[in-house]
């Protein structure tokens, strides 16, 4: 096919009219402060994934460092104590334990879903060990059944870290409700996007209370809000007032605007349509790649699964093939792409963690050097997904 005169991403901002009304309605109502769409927005995604308390922030790091200061706070962790992650996911899982003050403990993952591998993880567990941060990648769910054997046998704690991954379920539950907190990202080329945005889930409300305090500054929840002292009279009035400069805990400004809420409201209210339409993308890409899979794997789904597919990742099989050929003809194509979420090859994990990191971890090592994705997302046209697979065709056809 000729090539495509505009760059097909491996994600796309769609603005709908309710998108846009909702917009107008904050400029209308002439707030930007937590209010309304904040207020409905965590109430719809908490309802949505059967969970008591959705707390929003402004990024999906700052959900995970949130989450991880919670936890560390409320059971008494102490520093150096250890968190069990996955040896392929994006530098935020491990940074936020290393800020905290905490061990990251790397695991490999498994070979088909790039997920952390269930059966690797009690070989790492130790007197120190905390917590188990899964991490769902690519919009596919970790096997949690045996991972949540292990949180009961050693009584940990589970992370979620669900930044790629929303509304897709294992064994019929929603990924994000596993955890004694979950952590969601709505950043741009998300599944939900809002510019930068995130969200932390928990059933726990001494969770909920002490994540709600570290988003503004570490503030008692008395008064976290301008509509906190609305109706209040005498000593009720009285006593938030004393408390509006009450700070308990060492906290962060992980704030966010109502702009951004009304962009993700607007959203979650099409969720399976949005859903649909990627999961018939990525339908129609592993129909039409499955020819090719003698040199590529595809995304697999695992029994019991179902994918979100944020991205449609990607994993070069055989030594005929170099990946940075294959992806730079895309690239060259108009056909973005991105290597699969490399970690432990980043230039200060091994100053960190030795010089063995990589090696030590097989499997996300090679998908370090074969692992890339490319878009599937929402807005893409049957013309663009029929061209995509015929750069594939081509490259496959002419260069091997
Ligand atoms: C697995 C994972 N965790 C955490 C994050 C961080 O989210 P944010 O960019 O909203 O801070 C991302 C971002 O893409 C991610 O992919």
């Amino acid at each position: 096919m000729e090539k495509i005169n505009h760059q097909i991403g491996v994600g796309s901002l769609i603005i709908s009219d309710k998108g846009r009304k909702y917009v107008n309605e904050v400029l209308d109502n002439n707030r930007l402060s937590y209010g309304p769409f904040c207020q409905k927005f965590e109430n719809l995604f908490a309802k949505l994934h059967q969970c008591k308390y959705s707390i929003l922030s402004n990024s999906g790091t700052s959900a995970l460092e949130i989450a991880v200061a919670t936890l560390k706070e409320a059971e008494n962790w102490k520093d150096g104590d250890e968190i069990i992650v996955p040896a392929l996911t994006f530098v935020a899982s491990i940074n936020v334990i290393l800020q905290n003050n905490l061990k990251p403990v790397f695991v490999d993952v498994d070979k088909k879903t790039y997920n952390i591998d269930p059966k690797k993880i009690e070989d790492k567990i130790t007197e120190k060990t905390k917590g188990i941060m899964v991490v769902h990648l690519f919009g596919h769910p970790c096997d949690m059944d045996p991972i949540m054997e292990l949180v009961k046998k050693y009584n940990l704690k589970m992370i979620e870290d669900s930044c790629e991954t929303i509304f897709a379920k294992y064994k019929g539950k929603s990924v994000g409700s596993f955890g004694d907190i979950s952590c969601f990202s709505t950043y741009a080329c998300h599944i939900i996007q809002t510019g930068v945005g995130g969200l932390s889930l928990t059933n726990n409300e001494k969770y909920a209370v002490i994540l709600r305090s570290l988003v503004n500054h570490g503030r008692n929840n008395i008064y976290l809000s301008m509509d906190d002292d609305k109706g209040k009279r005498d000593k009720e009035l009285k006593m938030v007032m004393d408390k509006r400069f009450s700070f308990e805990r060492r906290g962060y400004s992980y704030r966010i605007t109502e702009l951004e809420a009304a962009l993700g409201l607007a959203q979650l209210e099409d969720i399976e349509n949005i859903m649909k339409q990627r999961r018939k993308n990525a339908q129609f890409l592993s129909n039409s790649l499955k020819k090719w899979e003698e040199y590529i794997q595809l995304p697999t789904i695992m029994d019991g699964a179902e994918h979100s597919f944020m991205m449609f990742p990607i994993v070069i099989k055989t030594d005929k093939i170099k990946r940075d050929a294959l992806t730079l003809f895309l690239e060259e194509n108009n056909i973005e792409t991105r290597h699969m979420l490399p970690l432990t090859n980043q230039p200060y994990l091994p100053k960190l963690f030795g010089e063995d990191i990589e090696d030590k971890h097989p499997v996300a090592k090679n998908i370090n050097k074969n692992g890339f994705y490319i878009g599937c997302q929402v807005d893409l046209t049957e013309e663009e997904l029929a061209y995509m697979v015929s750069k594939f065709d081509e490259f496959f056809t002419k260069f091997v």
